[in-house]
């Protein structure tokens, strides 16, 4: 449930993004809010300290808060790009590889990276937990926790589902190294080589290699930066090709950030159950939402067990301790099978670590200083890159995660961009990353989970310099 200082500052930020309240305007007054809402003062307080968290507005001594001035408003969002159409054999591994290897150095500013800051996660009380549990261990629990995992951690895991409607038993959920093992697993379990799978576009460069690693083709399908997977445009490709699964991130994509609406998963959910095609949902950061509440996953609508629903950990709380897990409805007893002969299970330790801090650590109170931390940096970051990078870009405002995706002037090559930018230790994630062809190369990802104020603006302003440059080279 929503508390109701949370309602008011939604409230108040959809008239924001209406244009009903400008930038510069004042806000109504503490006292005018409580008379006309019936609330406490203390509520109206903390919506208005939240919604300054967020940069939506700013206190003048002595004036009132007022709607904050957004250069990034400025900034229109990128463009829908059409996909090619056809079938598309993946060969992604080698550039990936290239990019990812060099984000790793501690001087890089990672805008490159696929991973929020470590320092924004309770990495000692997760060892604290883990030490803890450890000594208390009944050496038979290790036997208990082969897969499908430990009992108490998926009934945990389940109980999350539960806050947002969905139906997931314990029983369906199999616990894995990282959502990378649950999402790799499911689409092993519903594929052969050869066979045609339904990706976004741009989609995350993990999907690519998947399909690469499985010998699988790729149809793409159109995705909106803001809206996400287009469903007329999957309803198209379903009736032309015999797709054998699909692969969508419906909550925050990557590397868009985009958010399909409720209606859209219902008609995905819909789409997909009628040609009986199973859909792999990737939703490893639905949790970080900067809303009033997380956005459902596909799955909830799920009542055949078509959506083999994969998350993680690894976003949220415990980086490194590579903590998954899919809840693969129909597909569960493959998906488990697959498991056991492949790797067996997931560490003991890890599972017992964040079991124990889904017991007692307040997994919900710091889930809410993340989502509210990240907020703040998306909007640092949003006004940044649109001061410095040049005219014409366009970048998302995703309503969580933690990356921005901007679509430079088009004789700008994000590869080039990239290997630049890393001879000066920034890194980025250029377009190419994202498609089976190069249809993205003038777009850029770029992570702002990085609480480092004083890089970022040196950071942009080079980049910035070196996108200029290399537009005016051609
Ligand atoms: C979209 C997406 N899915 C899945 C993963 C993998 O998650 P995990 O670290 O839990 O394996 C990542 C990590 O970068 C990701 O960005």
């Amino acid at each position: 449930m929503a508390r109701k200082y949370e309602e008011l500052a939604q409230e108040l930020e959809a008239l924001i993004s209406a244009g009903t309240l400008r930038p510069g305007e004042r806000l109504p007054s503490v006292r005018e809010t409580v008379a006309s809402r019936g609330v406490s003062p203390s509520t109206v307080f903390e919506a208005y300290y939240l919604l300054e968290r967020r940069g939506a507005v700013e206190a003048r001594p002595r004036s009132g808060y007022f709607v904050a001035q957004r250069v990034a408003d400025a900034a229109a969002e990128p463009r829908l790009m059409e996909p090619a159409s056809g079938l598309r054999d993946v060969a992604v591994n080698d550039m990936v590889l290239e990019v990812l290897g060099s984000v790793r150095h501690r001087d890089v500013v990672p805008l490159g990276s696929a991973f929020p800051s470590p320092d924004l996660f309770p990495l000692d009380r997760l060892a604290r937990g883990m030490s803890a549990a450890m000594r208390r261990l009944d050496p038979r629990e290790v036997l208990e926790n082969l897969s499908p995992g430990s009992e108490e951690l998926r009934r945990q895991i389940a109980l999350r589902y539960v806050a947002t409607g969905t139906l997931a038993s314990a029983e369906e959920i199999i616990v894995t190294s990282g959502a990378m093992e649950a999402l790799n697993l499911c689409l092993q379990a519903v594929t052969q080589p050869g066979d045609l799978v339904a990706v976004e576009a741009p989609a995350f460069y993990g999907c690519l290699q998947a399909l690469e690693r499985l010998q699988l083709k790729a149809v793409e399908v159109a995705t909106h930066p803001r809206l996400g997977v287009q469903v007329d445009a999957l309803r198209a490709v379903l009736e032309r090709h015999p797709v054998k699964a699909c692969w969508f991130m419906p909550n925050f994509q990557n590397p868009t950030g985009a958010l399909m609406p409720p209606d859209q998963k219902k008609a995905l959910v819909e789409l997909v159950t009628r040609h009986r095609v199973p859909l792999v949902e990737d939703d490893v950061y639905g949790e970080l939402y900067f809303g009033v509440r997380r956005p459902v996953p596909a799955k909830s609508f799920d009542r055949e067990g078509w959506v083999m629903h994969c998350g993680s950990f690894s976003k949220n709380l415990a980086p490194g301790y590579r903590i998954g897990w899919a809840s693969a409805g129909r597909f569960a007893p493959l998906v488990e099978r697959l498991k056991l002969t492949s790797t067996l299970s997931v560490a003991v330790p890890s599972q017992a670590a964040v079991l124990h801090f889904l017991q007692h650590g307040a997994f919900d109170k710091h889930l809410r200083q993340l989502r509210s931390t990240l907020a703040r940096q998306q909007e640092q970051c949003v006004r940044l890159a649109t001061r410095h990078l040049p005219a014409g870009t366009r970048v998302t405002r995703p309503e969580g995660g933690y990356f921005l995706w901007a679509e430079l002037p088009p004789d700008i090559d994000a590869l080039q961009l990239h290997r630049l930018a890393l001879s000066q230790n920034i890194s980025l994630a250029p377009g190419q990353l994202f498609s089976t062809d190069g249809r993205f190369r003038h777009h850029v990802r770029l992570n702002y989970g990085h609480p480092r104020p004083d890089q970022l603006e040196p950071a942009l302003r080079t980049l910035g310099r070196l996108a200029a440059r290399l537009a005016t080279a051609r």
